[in-house]
């Protein structure tokens, strides 16, 4: 049923502070191909039970229990706490009363679920599969999932790192689909197998919420828009106007089903570019913002040169400068696991040495997606309020 297996001392110091992963390193290089658990000694009387990656190229394993030396572990045992999991997970998000119809119904690690995540898209649900191990156990997965939705309104997403969309219907008939969901009372147009990700981004619903009453009466300039989330949750928030930049003819074009599904084309710009370049045009041609929200991929190409996203803030902060008014705010959102919050908020304190802007006010993820003690990576989503003190 399971194996026995070295795990570098580090790890399990790591696991008994409650981190779930056990990455590469040379004992994990050695963790066998074919057995779905793996177990370790973590103490005298005590092991922990993993689930074993070998397809992953960097968390090998992920941390399901620590369980007593005698306590038996059987596929039944695994199978019922899974449920038992899921359920615990699904009664959270009720008494959570979420005014939107798309959250996560579970986590990953968040939900001692690792490397699963669940995504209610009001009467769909997407099973979004991170670690190839839950394969294995799909058909657990489903029994749960068709509890409280039909086969035709379920959807599993192996995501790997090759970004291969991979989209399948419990349903075999359905092959894509397409609907609107709301979200704080705007509509947005939601596409299952068509790109790698499927309209909106749900893990930033919850800091939407927090971001209301901030956009009245602003000029707004949403870079990196995407499919124009925040573009709409402004204007519905009554930003007098919102300018939304994008690289994606694809994704500005949804972002204008979106506004038009919503009635909200008037005080909207689309600018379809790369945002440095579009940054600079906007600047030689005065204009000027009262808030910049920016959330740029972990890292992207112009099409010439690859950069890192924490690397295009240090570009990034002299034009804010230049574009913000008075008093004028930037969101700024770093979306990576691999980079902490603190050398995040360093990186920008060291880009910031004029000392233009203070920081206001800290985002993460919240309310469907909490975050776990002592896990860093979980905490992936970081956000800074920017308030302009000074021009230079
Ligand atoms: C993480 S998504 C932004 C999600 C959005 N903030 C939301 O909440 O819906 C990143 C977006 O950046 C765009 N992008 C990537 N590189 C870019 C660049 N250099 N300039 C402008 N947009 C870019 C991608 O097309 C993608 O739509």
């Amino acid at each position: 049923m399971s194996k026995r297996v070295e795990l570098h001392p580090a790890s399990i110091k790591h696991i008994k502070k409650g981190h779930p992963w056990v990455t590469k390193d040379k004992y994990s290089l050695n963790f066998p191909n074919r057995d779905l658990f793996l177990w370790s000694k973590t103490g005298e009387n005590e092991r922990v039970m993993l689930l074993n990656d070998p397809e992953h190229s960097q968390v090998k394993a992920r941390v399901w229990s620590i369980i007593h030396q005698n306590d038996t572990f059987t596929d039944k045992t695994f199978k019922e706490e899974l449920t038992q999991r899921l359920e615990k997970a699904k009664t959270f998000r009720e008494s959570l009363n979420l005014n939107r119809e798309n959250y996560f119904l579970c986590f990953a690690e968040a939900d001692q679920l690792p490397g699963l995540y669940i995504i209610v898209l009001k009467d769909r649900v997407l099973l979004q599969l991170y670690s190839s191990f839950w394969q294995h156990f799909e058909k657990t997965l489903i029994t749960f999932l068709r509890k409280y939705f039909k086969d035709d309104k379920v959807w599993i997403q192996k995501r790997n790192k090759e970004q291969a969309k991979i989209f399948q219907c419990l349903s075999k008939k359905v092959k894509e689909d397409s609907f609107e969901l709301e979200e704080f009372g705007v509509k947005y147009k939601i596409q299952l197998n068509q790109n790698y990700d499927i309209g909106i981004y749900t893990d930033m619903a919850a800091i939407r919420n927090r971001l209301s009453g901030s956009f009245a009466d602003k000029d707004v300039l949403n870079l990196y828009s995407y499919t124009g989330a925040y573009s709409l949750f402004a204007l519905n928030d009554g930003a007098k106007t919102v300018t939304s930049v994008d690289l994606s003819k694809k994704y500005i074009k949804v972002l204008e089903d979106n506004l038009s599904l919503n009635d909200l084309t008037e005080k909207h710009l689309s600018i379809v570019g790369a945002t440095l370049p579009v940054l600079q045009k906007l600047i030689k041609e005065g204009k000027t913002f009262d808030s910049i929200i920016c959330d740029p991929p972990s890292s992207s190409t112009d099409g010439k040169k690859r950069t890192k996203a924490i690397d295009t803030y240090k570009d990034l902060l002299p034009l804010f400068n230049k574009l913000l008014n008075k008093k004028g705010e930037a969101l700024i959102f770093l979306n990576t696991h691999s980079i902490t919050r603190n050398k995040f908020e360093s990186k920008i304190k060291e880009y910031n040495k004029d000392n233009i802007f203070s920081i206001t006010g800290h985002l993460k993820l919240t309310e469907d997606c909490p975050s776990l003690k002592g896990f860093p990576e979980g905490d992936y989503l970081k956000g800074l309020k920017l308030l302009k003190k000074k021009s230079l």
